[in-house]
């Protein structure tokens, strides 16, 4: 193993690790590790009203400790390969520089830890949440400045389904609302059920969403049930007249769902349908759909999206209800990188072309459940406008990313704006004239959250777009207008990259 952590200006390779016994193949990059510490004791400590604390105790352990850890544990695996140290993280006494790591920042860090282990003890789901990337981005840069105002007191009665591998019923803030009244929660797992219960404060819970949609007093249902479900799920809730949003992606798998999800809004115009992508609270991606609606790009000539998991190929993705994450195929989970044309424009793909890449070892090609061999496809998208878009879902080591960027006639942006006189001008003009590029502020008590800081805003939305009456960020359309790409994307890859028409919806 080589470390070199001098020559390489500090980025030296330092890796670490929370579970027993853990392949070294699988230890994380120490910085992203610790990171993960500080959101898994953001979440633990977010339970309780205090998830900033939370944040900041593990971010402490990261600017004390983290040069001397690193150093301490490069020279361990120089002197011995990997080794475990005690407790949950690597400890630095199995290296070199014993005492690079101070009492305090030592107890920093496990305090830090313990919290983190405690938040996944506790969880009777059992959740290996710090290993589950895009759960630790919770940096946002949100205009402070700009306080949230209330738009009524009322508060409107939430239910919220699912506590699986994710938790991701709770990670969206709607129990800390301060317009939210949470009357119940439910899973289908007892001890899930119970423990959601404890983490909401939520005296009433229900065994099944098909339960808790009889509950006449909830206005509003929140499904962070299997993906397979949700929009079976969705439709459940507003034939009991109920307002309803969903985890991503809309439906998957099954292509008639999309038509029934739509018929179910168009029947049902008076009630809130949502879909929580949470590109579409990145601070990128909300500046670029300001800008795209001030005129300040133009058309979009071409965009990219990229929803790409590091995970060690060939091993276990992540559990799942009944599994659904093993039975499908890359492009079925497509909304993280759609949403950088979807959401940014409001428009539509209409036609892909794809393909997709096998494990490269034959013997590693075993068809699965639905006959896909894919585990990464990159398909290319003519846009409603004329532009193109190039969308992937790859299974592929490198930078984790949920990211995109765009390029229009006059402008674009990849993290910042770049623009042409033309461009230019029409940014100064819409800055001038009031345009807000930064996210505002959310409720008292609501967190940003993961995936760079959506999570807050996207509970927040649905929660206002209920109180006035108005669309949610991304509505149906948008949704399945990120959702349906991804389905005919794949078919197009399993006839080796044949260009596939995709329908266009309107309600
Ligand atoms: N960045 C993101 O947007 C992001 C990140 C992670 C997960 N997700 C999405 O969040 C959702 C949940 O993810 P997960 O990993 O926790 O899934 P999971 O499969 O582990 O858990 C789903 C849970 O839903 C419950 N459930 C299913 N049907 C139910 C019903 N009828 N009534 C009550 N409960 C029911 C199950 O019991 C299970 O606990 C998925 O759809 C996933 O796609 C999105």
């Amino acid at each position: 193993m080589a470390c070199d952590w001098e020559r390489a200006g500090g980025a030296g390779e330092c890796y670490a690790h929370s579970v027993a016994g853990r392949p070294s193949a699988q230890w994380q990059p120490l910085e992203a590790h610790l990171r993960a510490v500080s959101g898994l004791a953001e979440r633990f400590a977010s339970a309780f009203g205090s998830g900033a604390w939370g944040r900041l105790a593990g971010r402490r352990a990261i600017g004390g400790c983290s040069g001397g850890w690193r150093r301490a544990f490069c020279a361990g695996r120089l002197a011995a390969g990997p080794r475990e140290g005690h407790g949950d993280v690597v400890s630095p006494e199995y290296g070199c520089e014993r005492e690079a790591m101070t009492n305090l920042c030592r107890r920093r860090l496990l305090c830090a830890s313990a919290l983190a282990v405690g938040g996944s003890l506790a969880a009777a789901a059992g959740p290996a949440q710090e290993g589950i990337r895009g759960f630790d981005q919770t940096e946002t840069d949100a205009d402070k400045t700009r306080p949230w105002k209330p738009f009524s007191d009322r508060k409107v009665r939430v239910g919220i389904a699912g506590h699986g591998v994710c938790q991701f019923g709770l990670q969206f803030g709607l129990q800390h609302h301060p317009n939210v009244e949470l009357v119940a929660v439910s899973d289908l797992f007892p001890d899930r059920c119970a423990d959601m219960a404890r983490k909401a404060r939520c005296a009433k819970t229900y065994p099944s969403l098909e339960e808790m949609v009889k509950d006449a007093r909830i206005e509003a249902i929140y499904c962070a049930t299997d993906a397979p479900a949700h929009a079976r799920h969705a439709i459940l809730c507003m034939e009991h007249g109920k307002h309803a949003a969903t985890a991503v992606p809309a439906f998957r798998g099954d292509i008639e769902d999309a038509e029934k999800l739509l018929e179910c809004c168009r029947k049902n115009k008076g009630l809130v349908y949502a879909m929580f992508e949470t590109s579409t609270f990145r601070d990128d991606l909300y500046a670029m759909a300001r800008l795209y609606a001030a005129g300040v790009f133009g058309n979009i000539v071409y965009s990219e999206g990229e929803y790409c998991h590091p995970h060690v190929l060939g091993a276990p993705t992540l559990g799942s209800y009944k599994d659904w994450r093993k039975n499908g195929c890359p492009m079925w989970y497509p909304t993280h990188a759609t949403a950088y044309y979807v959401s940014v424009t409001h428009r539509s793909f209409v036609d892909v072309s794809c393909r997709g890449t096998a494990p490269f070892d034959p013997a590693r090609r075993v068809p699965n459940a639905i006959g896909n061999v894919f585990n990464s496809e990159v398909g290319l998208f003519r846009t409603a406008e004329g532009g193109l878009g190039r969308m992937m879902v790859c299974n592929s080591q490198g930078e984790y990313l949920e990211a995109g960027r765009v390029r229009g006639e006059y402008g674009g942006y990849d993290k910042t704006f770049i623009g042409d006189a033309t461009g230019k001008k029409r940014y100064d003009e819409a800055v001038r004239n009031g345009l807000q590029l930064k996210k505002g502020a959310l409720p008292p008590g609501v967190e940003a959250g993961g995936h760079g800081g959506s999570h807050g805003y996207l509970g927040d939305d649905f929660i206002d777009s209920i109180l006035r009456g108005r669309k949610p960020a991304v509505d149906v359309l948008d949704a399945l207008n990120m959702t349906t790409p991804g389905y005919y994307a794949h078919l197009s890859a399993t006839k080796d990259g044949e260009t596939m028409k995709i329908p266009q919806y309107s309600l």
